[in-house]
């Protein structure tokens, strides 16, 4: 049963250090300052999603494993796929779900996993060796750089849960699709879970949970900057912010500064002012509708199969494929 995942590696040490450097030089001179949210994801970062996950306020998780667990069958018999691909697959919990689901349904061959956090893909992917009778081809690498990379044997089903394409811009969702588009054959099919646009007090507290493990979260990307980029940030000089933006309809999650105050970052040789008060975005997390994303995935090559949502209708899974 147990074999040895393969491990393909898109990130250099050398490109992540440059791809940090340019994304944190580029977000920290900007007015208002940003940085993108892939740099949550170091091993503590991963750790901490994952107890975000479990966090009683954090429905996310739980819906969409409820409506994986209700339609993953006919999900597996629809797809007929032989390869399951998940994209930010993380540590791939609900994603056994579907491998079983597939296992029962066809000849389930091979799972590919495809992550930029090494160390959670590595370990999901032995995980998952040593417990499904598949070959795992685990790959490391950033879904805004890498989805045309994607090993393309067989006949795949490409997974993107958790509403993580919510953590990307309306452009940068586009360009997202686009290429994924491009790397698909017309039998392929992707499922995209995405978050639903609900009550903005639920929202608050899903991101801003009372245990505090998402302001830890937020504040990990400082911990990372001064690790990585030999920065001197105190992390408790910050205090997190959720906030629901109603025109753009997306979650903020900000680090705001308790007080004036600087710090510097060695590697770029840069200071960086904060103001009391002044904010640091660090992570958009967009909530759809239905139609939004038929409307999105439609504008960048997909056609919507069929969709699946949770008793409270929060969550949405949809199944696409490319149109020809
Ligand atoms: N799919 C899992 C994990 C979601 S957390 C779930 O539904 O619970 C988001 C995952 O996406 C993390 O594992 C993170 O490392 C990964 N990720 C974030 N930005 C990424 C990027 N640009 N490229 C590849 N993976 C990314
Ligand atoms: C991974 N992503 C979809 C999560 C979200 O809900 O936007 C990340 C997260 N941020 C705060 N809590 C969870």
């Amino acid at each position: 049963m147990t074999s040895i995942p393969t491990i393909d590696v898109h990130v250099a040490p050398t490109d992540r250090m440059s791809a940090l450097t340019s994304d944190v030089r580029a977000g920290l001179t900007a007015t208002p300052k940003s940085l993108p949210p892939v740099w949550f994801y170091d091993e503590r970062g991963s750790r901490l999603f994952d107890e975000i996950t479990r966090l009683p306020e954090y429905y996310v998780t739980r819906a969409e494993h409820s409506i994986l667990a209700a339609n993953a069958d006919e999900i597996a018999i629809r797809a007929g796929a032989d390869v399951l691909v998940e994209i930010g697959s993380g540590t791939s919990e609900k994603t056994r779900l579907l491998l079983d689901a597939m296992t029962r349904s066809s000849a389930l061959q091979r799972f590919v996993p495809f992550d930029i956090s090494e160390e959670t893909l590595r370990d999901a992917a032995v995980a998952i060796a040593n417990t499904y009778d598949v070959a795992v081809h685990a790959v490391v690498g950033d879904f805004q750089r890498h989805v045309g990379d994607l090993p393309r044997d067989g006949r795949r089903l490409v997974a993107f849960l958790g509403s993580t394409i919510g953590n990307l811009t309306p452009a940068q969702r586009h360009r997202f699709f686009v290429d994924l588009d491009a790397a698909m054959a017309h039998n392929e099919w992707l499922l995209l879970g995405t978050d639903l646009v609900k009550d903005p007090r639920r929202l608050l507290a899903a991101y801003d949970d009372a245990q505090g493990v998402t302001a830890e979260f937020n504040r990990n990307v400082l911990y990372v900057l001064n690790r990585e980029l030999d920065a001197t940030f105190d992390p408790e000089a910050f205090d997190h912010v959720a906030a629901w933006n109603d025109d753009e309809q997306w979650i903020e999650m900000r680090l705001r500064s308790r007080f004036a105050q600087r710090a510097t970052i060695g590697a770029l040789d840069l200071e960086v002012v904060f103001e009391a008060g002044e904010d640091l975005l660090t992570e958009i997390s967009a909530k759809f509708t239905p139609e939004r994303i038929r409307n999105e995935l439609g504008d960048s090559g997909f056609v919507v199969e069929e969709t699946w949502t949770d008793s409270g209708s929060d969550f949405l899974l949809t199944l696409a494929r490319p149109y020809c």
